[in-house]
């Protein structure tokens, strides 16, 4: 098996110089590419007419791969519809959140539940399977092209209506769970419900939240019908989808519960598009959002997954595109195996002539590989991947857990009250992860589909909507042991965003051994303290003011009307112990309570020292007991780290000493055997 290296290649884009295509495989073979992946966006040349396929383009595809030992991802071409189509069947377009039918255009702008639609596609990828289904180098499905975005239209709705009636049976339940006397919003007929829009509703909580589910299903059954329009002819090659992050920010992707998704593709795939080098942060700091993302996307299936998509260099999108420095494609790359993934793909392969891409990274830009710098950059990787295939397949050994939803998050980007500008989900997540990043500790970042057992301690930000079956997992992982830790803004509303009575859910509160009496919010500028010992923290945005019943005081508020009070609590539970951050804090508290924790509970660190915290260390473990350290420099200075003893470099063969250099933005790989 083999670290996956190529990416995304629009050949039906060179049609006219047939030669072009072939010196790509050339230079593709040259910088170690194994793989690329055709057929997103091809439809128009696919099937030019309706039911008229033209697949000669195709063919040479494959057969130029297959002369060069390259794999192929094949993609669906559902992401963008040709032109014909949209004219005859009017109703694959989307309609949009004020009710207006888009006109043809873009991409991604297709319903995913017109009838026409899924036949069209459903015609298009059997053609596809019956006559590449069966060839060798057929290695996966690429389907579609990052699902995302929601239609409005009367097919959908209608299809919303009956999602909402499988799950509450009757009217009365869905007016219950959405608590829709307030401002007389009780249905009295079926048909009244419609999905949240502009121009109609969107200030009910349990309706939106239940449109978000609806459009994963939606999103999901979609994906189910390409893949079944498949299976005939090709039913023994794995399936995916590349999933996305929300990329301004590099947070998971917001309108899709990946958790629920994952469970429908073979293997987790996704697109990673970071902004090196940019002028808000350090690259470190960017990398710790890269981990922690990876992190999550790893861990829904608890497998390695690819990375589909990655830029060579720079996007396009972004409102300054800048190229990677030198060494950083290595790193950044480096980074993303060290995580789980068993890929380096990338957006593009070549870059396209016209239209909006053109300025997009690429392996082949417009300036020749003789003389691209980007190029040598792909094929200098390329050779270090090749030395690494011993990794496909090892995974992270984790014993810190923290816990992510993508119903939470929904549920706290709807909440009106507190602090909504210091509401802040993703920046407590990274908050609360940076402590372990820093200390080069593994984490997995886990949903409630992943089982808790097996992990010491668990970490639970704002897990404002929480529900009684959470509450149960995490029940069982304390009572046999683990250690959970909550903050602020927990517990406090079920399923459908109904607060509970009382104001938090009960058994968190006894698992807690606190009562919560209040949730003190502060304007940017106030702050609060909080004591520990001799030390004192700032506290911000948020404070707890609880009374305890079984819970020891950790540390106390240093002013305000509960000045005195506990402000962090402990307490032990079966023969684990739970722990709650009332307040919001600095990164200066969270790494003194979590360092102590590490100490406590026995935590391992994959380094000894550092010169810098830009300095990362990550670890994955292969079935056979080689453990793969990936040592990190993500400052643009020389640094050092000191490893365990008798450790060898992949790249030269040679055993280390236990400090290694690292020069600017350079990574080593080094293995031990256990
Ligand atoms: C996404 C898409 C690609 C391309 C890239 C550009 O990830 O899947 O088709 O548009 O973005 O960054
Ligand atoms: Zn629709």
């Amino acid at each position: 098996m083999k670290l996956l290296h190529g990416g995304d290649y629009f050949p039906e884009q060179w049609q006219t110089q047939p030669e072009t295509i072939k010196e790509d495989f050339a230079y593709f073979k040259q910088a170690n590419i194994n793989t690329v992946t055709v057929g997103m966006f091809a439809w128009s040349i696919l099937e030019p007419e309706e039911d008229h396929f033209n697949f000669a383009w195709l063919d040479q595809v494959f057969d130029l791969a297959e002369e060069n030992g390259i794999k192929v991802i094949l993609g669906t071409p559902s992401g963008a519809r040709p032109n014909w189509l949209a004219s005859k069947y009017p109703d694959v377009l989307r309609v949009n959140s004020r009710l207006e039918r888009n006109l043809f255009g873009g991409r991604h702008n297709h319903c995913f539940t017109s009838v026409n639609y899924r036949e069209r596609v459903r015609i298009v990828n059997e053609k596809l399977a019956e006559r590449y289904g069966q060839r060798e180098s057929l290695l996966m499905w690429h389907l579609s092209n990052e699902y995302s975005g929601e239609c409005h239209c009367e097919q959908c709705q209608s299809a919303f209506r009956h999602w909402i009636q499988e799950k509450y049976g009757t009217l009365e339940a869905v007016n219950q769970a959405y608590w829709n006397t307030f401002w007389s919003h009780t249905y009295t007929d079926w048909q009244q419900i419609h999905s949240p829009t502009e121009v109609g509703e969107m200030a009910v909580h349990a309706l939106n939240l239940d449109w978000r589910r609806f459009v994963t299903d939606q999103t999901i059954d979609f994906y189910l019908h390409e893949k079944a329009a498949l299976q005939r002819y090709s039913d023994d090659v794995p399936v995916t989808t590349n999933f996305m992050a929300d990329t301004e920010h590099l947070i998971p992707f917001q309108a899709l519960d990946y958790s629920k998704f994952s469970q429908v593709v073979d293997v987790v795939t996704w697109d990673c598009y970071p902004a090196w080098h940019n002028d808000w942060e350090s690259e470190a700091n960017l990398a710790l959002k890269v981990g922690f993302i990876n992190d999550l996307y790893r861990s829904l299936k608890e497998q390695p997954f690819l990375i589909m998509e990655s830029s060579p260099s720079f996007v396009n999108w972004h409102d300054v595109n800048r190229p990677k420095r030198p060494g950083m494609h290595q790193l950044a790359s480096m980074q993303l195996l060290a995580h789980g993934s068993d890929s380096v793909l990338y957006f593009q392969m070549r870059a396209s002539k016209g239209s909006s891409e053109k300025f997009h990274g690429s392996v082949i830009g417009h300036v020749p590989p003789e003389r691209n710098r980007v190029y040598q950059e792909v094929a200098t990787l390329g050779q270090r991947m090749a030395e690494l295939d011993g990794l496909v397949g090892s995974m992270k050994q984790s014993e810190v857990a923290v816990y992510y939803d993508w119903e939470n998050d929904w549920a706290l980007q709807d909440i009106q009250g507190f602090s909504k500008t210091g509401m802040h989900y993703h920046r407590t997540l990274h908050d609360h992860y940076r402590p372990f990043w820093q200390q080069d500790v593994n984490v997995d970042v886990i949903t409630k589909n992943n089982a808790f057992e097996g992990y010491k301690l668990l970490i639970m930000p704002m897990v404002y909507l929480h529900s009684e079956d959470l509450l149960e997992k995490i029940q069982t992982f304390v009572k046999s042991g683990g250690t959970v830790v909550y903050t602020y803004l927990s517990g406090m509303a079920n399923e459908t965003d109904l607060v509970y009575e009382g104001g938090t859910l009960a058994g968190l509160q006894d698992l807690l051994g606190v009562i919560i009496n209040e949730t003190d919010v502060y304007y940017p500028s106030q702050t609060n303290q909080l004591l520990l010992g001799d030390a004192t923290y700032q506290v911000h945005d948020y404070a707890t003011v609880f009374e305890r019943t079984s819970a020891e005081a950790i540390a106390y508020y240093g002013s305000d009307f509960y000045q005195g009070e506990a402000a962090v609590s402990v307490n032990y539970y079966g023969d684990g112990q739970a722990y709650f951050i009332g307040a919001r804090t600095g990164d200066d508290f969270l790494a003194t309570f979590y360092t102590d924790l590490l100490e406590q509970l026995n935590i391992s660190s994959n380094s000894l020292t550092k010169s810098s915290q830009d300095v990362l260390v990550q670890t994955r473990e292969a079935i056979d007991g080689t453990v793969y350290y990936f040592a990190m420099n993500f400052s643009n200075q020389l640094q050092s780290v000191d490893l365990s003893p008798n450790l060898v470099d992949v790249s030269t063969g040679q055993e280390v000493e236990t400090s290694l250099d690292l020069q600017a933005f350079e990574v080593k790989v080094l293995i031990s055997k256990t």
